[in-house]
């Protein structure tokens, strides 16, 4: 009789000093991680370093993709940390999916764009492309309200999202998606409600007052195959982006 060998799930790395050792060594592969927050909390630093990482440190190919702000802003910005996208793009190791430029009615030399508005199915056919385009292991898409804002009819977003979760299986890319929320200490996580639920892991960052000062925590709420625990830990923006404080000191 043979014995099925029990196999461990490959971990993706976060990129993010002192993260991983909070989650097993990284997040399982091919999982869809919701990365949540009020605003200015690091959600979009957190994604980026995730690609950036994947693509110097790790040699995984990562899309990121910006219904936010211009490529070419979130370059310059992640710029401040040291990050040369443009290297790894030109490498084909990162792309990045300019969502906005088209928006707010600016040209855009971007390779890859989004239209103005669009529907549900081309987005994702879309992203699809680029995906498979660069080989990509990783994928951001910052944020899920601002997909909502672009679709032709918003409520169509539960149907964005749920068609998103069977490409993104299929795909086998290791996805963080951003959401804000407006009260993730009271269990309200996500804008809409669903997301948490298409999610294999939840990501909560936080502001909190310590001595008249504001200071940073994450929390693991949910990581579906690991051992993980409840406590917020501390981190940083640094210099070199974001770094996790698993012992719990630093203020
Ligand atoms: N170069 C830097 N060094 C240190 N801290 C920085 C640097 N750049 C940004 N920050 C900090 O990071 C914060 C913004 O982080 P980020 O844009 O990732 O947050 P966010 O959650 O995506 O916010 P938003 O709601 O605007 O999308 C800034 O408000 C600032 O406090
Ligand atoms: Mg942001």
């Amino acid at each position: 009789m043979r014995i099925m060998a029990y196999q461990p799930v490959r971990r993706v790395k976060s990129g993010i000093p002192g993260f991983d050792e909070l989650i097993e060594g990284g997040f399982p592969e091919g999982t869809t991680v919701l990365l949540t927050g009020g605003t200015g909390t690091g959600k979009t630093t957190f994604a980026a370093q995730f690609i950036y990482k994947g693509a110097e440190e790790y040699g995984e190919p990562g899309v990121f993709v910006t219904l936010e702000e211009r490529a070419r802003d979130l370059r310059r910005e992640m710029a401040s940390f040291g990050w040369d996208f443009e290297k790894y793009e030109k490498e084909g190791k990162i792309a990045i999916v300019d969502g906005v430029s088209s928006v707010v009615g600016l040209p855009s030399e971007e390779k890859f764009v989004l239209e103005d508005r669009f529907n549900v199915d081309n987005f994702l056919r879309y992203i699809y492309r680029v995906v498979k385009a660069i080989n990509a292991k990783r994928l951001v898409i910052d944020s899920i309200p601002s997909i909502a804002l672009r679709l032709e009819e918003e409520r169509k977003i539960r149907e964005v999202l749920l068609k998103l979760n069977t490409i993104l299986l299929e795909m086998g890319v290791t996805t963080i998606l951003t959401t804000e929320a407006p009260d993730p200490q009271h269990g309200k996580l996500s804008r809409y409600g669903i997301e948490e639920f298409i999610a294999r892991g939840v990501i909560v960052l936080d502001l909190q007052e310590k001595n008249i000062e504001l200071k940073r925590y994450v929390l693991i709420r949910k990581m579906r195959e690991t051992r993980h625990s409840m406590k917020k830990y501390p981190f940083e923006i640094g210099p070199n982006g974001i770094v996790v404080y698993p012992s719990g000191e630093i203020y």
